[in-house]
């Protein structure tokens, strides 16, 4: 299998979805309007989707990855500032971290809730100098790109030496019940509950779009193999009952 990445250099991490993007768009543009659209709902869908728990697990998991003041922080995908956030309460201050997003619409959600500085651009070619960062984190967006691979070599590359990074992501469940189970959260009860609450038609799109990108993402070993093949080591994946995945690397030289 790592043969086939480093040879290809190319890792989609999920394959095309025309029910959602036709082909005669690119789909960045679909992701960057579908957050615009819904950003002012985000952070509740968010936390719908996590029964409650997802602030507290992005500091969990930006604790055991070593995240410490002092370190200069990248938020990839920053979105509303969920992760960034998560950072700042375990003490690092905001002029050390810097949000990245695509979305407009999600940035300013964003800078009403957080003073850090924030970028619009994307993952996959990063306005900064080599060698600026000590941790670089993308929660909830490797689905969303078009390539793993060269996601990850920018990432390396505005790593200073030792750098680290850690990716915060939602795997495919191991059961064909749990992918039915999830399917119908997402699809059925969030989306109808949204559709509702929301009045707002993109939000039901976005679960399903979200479920979908879910079920179709490659799986945590092609994660792994694409961090490595970018030229980051020591790849490693922390996993809670297989839904929820952290996958942590480093830049050694
Ligand atoms: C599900 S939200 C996650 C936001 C935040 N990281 C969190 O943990 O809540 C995904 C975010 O990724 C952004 N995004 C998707 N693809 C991107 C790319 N290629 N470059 C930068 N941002 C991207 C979207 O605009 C959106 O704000």
């Amino acid at each position: 299998m790592m043969e086939t990445i480093l040879s290809k250099r190319s890792v989609p991490p999920v394959r095309p979805l025309p029910e959602f993007v036709p082909s005669s768009r690119k789909r960045a543009d679909f992701v960057q309007d579908i957050f615009d659209h819904t950003a002012h709902h985000y952070d509740a869908l968010s936390a719908a989707l996590s029964f409650g728990t997802c602030r507290a697990y992005r500091r969990f998991a930006l604790r055991r990855a070593g995240l410490t003041p002092g370190m200069k922080l990248l938020d990839v995908a920053t979105g509303t500032g969920l992760v960034a956030r998560a950072a700042m309460q375990i003490g690092i201050p905001c002029d050390d971290i810097i949000g990245l997003d695509l979305s407009r619409g999600m940035l300013n959600q964003n800078h009403k809730r957080h003073s850090i500085p924030l970028v619009q651009g994307f993952g996959e070619a990063l306005p900064f100098e080599d060698e600026s960062f000590d941790f670089i984190t993308l929660g909830y967006a490797l689905r969303h790109a078009d390539d793993l691979v060269e996601l990850f070599t920018e990432f390396r590359r505005v790593l200073r030496r030792n750098g680290r990074v850690l990716i915060l992501e939602i795997s495919r469940p191991a059961s064909r019940l749990g992918v039915g189970v999830g399917r119908f959260y997402f699809c059925s009860v969030l989306a109808n509950l949204t559709r509702v609450f929301t009045r707002n038609a993109d939000t039901p799109k976005l679960l399903r779009f979200y479920w979908k990108t879910i079920e179709e993402c490659v799986p945590p070993p092609v994660i792994l193999e694409a961090l490595e093949a970018s030229g980051l080591r020591e790849a490693k994946r922390h996993t809670m009952g297989s839904l929820l995945n952290d996958y942590m690397a480093c830049r050694a030289e």
